[in-house]
């Protein structure tokens, strides 16, 4: 594999006994004629010296914050701005809980904070450590923020077990890496807006009508779409999910919000996609106090929010390609096909509800997408981050037409 056009790399090497392998992912980047600069703990360097990773990356080492006399002054800063991407291998179980909990003593967790690139992290560590559920939460965390974890290895382990916890080959963390960086960003110039997530519509202060979604899938989608180079708007309700830094999040509570959001960033956008689970019906007056308990009994009035999907579809400007989600409980593909020509819109992506790996506030999903031609894909039930691919290339498909 080779580099178009050089890119920076910066590689943090943390302690462990995978460090050495660091060293080859070094000359592996080099040969590929990257500009490679590295940062690495104390700890590390009780593992590789520094005069040999300064003469494989032919850059200085950077392992100390306030270093005097370097050419440059606020160098984590510095780093920050001129590398293409941070490769942190191996990353050891300190590195990963340091950064998912936003602590910084050190070159290269400043470094990582201050960083708005892509981030990968090839996780090395005893198999206990790498199971603990701290250890577990962290990475997920770090995923959620759209950090790139390379997972660890089942194998034989340096302190004499046999478990995962082996740092990936430094040969399979270069492919990963060029594939994403010399990836073809198909939707680079293109505008994105997304919904997710669902909606609260108050009853009163501390009561309101929600539903069960996640939001997991619409962040997916939005992270997919911003990794093959698109601009996107991701409107979310609540939901405890964080997105890459890359991505304009805008949060929101209520169908209205979201119909409002939708609004303003929809006629811009080239790509729309809904997947938000927007409440149907809102309260028609929202109490200003907490409703008191009373013996009849209570009823609420409901009035129907506005089809933000269906106002998009029918407001529609040229060129717009707009896809939204169905969920059905029985006619599926017919239900499935009225709300596509209803609505106005290009696609429309199927829940399966059948299926008990997919849907509602769960990570695996199972879908059928439908375009306006009659072109029907039925997916397999996988994790929400491979069905976002899967979407997301039908939707390219449709866009080259
Ligand atoms: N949607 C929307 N605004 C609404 C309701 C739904 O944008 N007020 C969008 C959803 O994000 C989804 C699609 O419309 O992409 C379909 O939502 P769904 O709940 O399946 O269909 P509804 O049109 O609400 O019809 P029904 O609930 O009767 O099936």
């Amino acid at each position: 594999m080779s580099n178009t056009g050089c890119k920076h790399i910066v590689i943090g090497i943390t302690g462990g006994i995978a460090a050495y392998k660091s060293l080859s992912l070094i000359r592996l980047f080099k040969s590929a004629g990257y500009e490679v600069k590295v940062t690495a703990t104390q700890h590390a360097l009780e593992f590789v010296t520094p005069l040999t990773i300064e003469t494989l990356s032919q850059n200085k080492l950077y392992t100390d914050m306030f270093e005097h006399g370097h050419e440059m002054d606020v160098h984590h800063i510095a780093m920050a701005d001129w590398a293409d991407c941070i490769i942190v291998a191996p990353a050891t179980a300190n590195i990963i809980g340091k950064f998912a909990n936003g602590l910084a003593d050190d070159a290269l967790s400043t470094l990582l904070l201050a960083c708005n690139k892509p981030i990968f992290m090839a996780p090395a560590m005893n198999c206990k450590m790498y199971a603990h559920p701290a250890v577990q939460q962290n990475m997920q965390t770090l995923q959620q923020r759209g950090v790139h974890i390379i997972d660890s290895k089942s194998g034989f382990l340096a302190c004499g077990v046999e478990g995962k916890g082996r740092m990936e080959e430094p040969e399979q963390i270069f492919a990963t890496v060029c594939q994403f960086l010399d990836g073809e960003q198909t939707l680079k110039g293109y505008k994105a807006l997304v919904s997710a997530g669902p909606t609260y519509e108050p009853i009163d202060p501390v009561r309101f009508i929600g539903n069960h979604s996640s939001g997991l899938m619409g962040y997916e989608l939005a992270e997919e779409l911003a990794r093959q180079g698109a601009e996107v708007t991701l409107v979310s309700g609540p939901t405890h999910l964080s997105c890459s830094s890359h991505i304009n999040r805008v949060d929101v509570k209520t169908a209205g919000e979201m119909f409002d959001q939708c609004m303003h960033y929809g006629p811009a956008a080239d790509i729309i996609i809904m997947a938000a689970a927007v409440a149907d019906y809102t309260p028609k007056v929202t109490a200003n106090q907490k409703i008191k308990k009373h013996e009849e009994g209570l009823n609420i009035e409901l009035v129907k929010t506005k089809d933000i999907l269906s106002t998009l579809g029918h407001q529609r400007r040229e060129g717009q390609l707009i896809t939204g989600f169905a969920l059905e409980t029985e006619n599926e593909l017919e239900n499935a096909k009225g709300k596509l020509q209803n609505k106005n819109i290009d696609i429309i992506v199927l829940n399966s509800m059948n299926n008990p790996k997919a849907g509602f506030n769960k990570p695996t999903n199972q879908v059928t997408m439908i375009d306006k031609e009659g072109q029907l894909i039925q997916g397999e039930a996988k994790s929400k981050a491979e069905v976002a691919k899967e979407i997301i290339q039908f939707i390219i498909s449709k866009l080259n037409k």
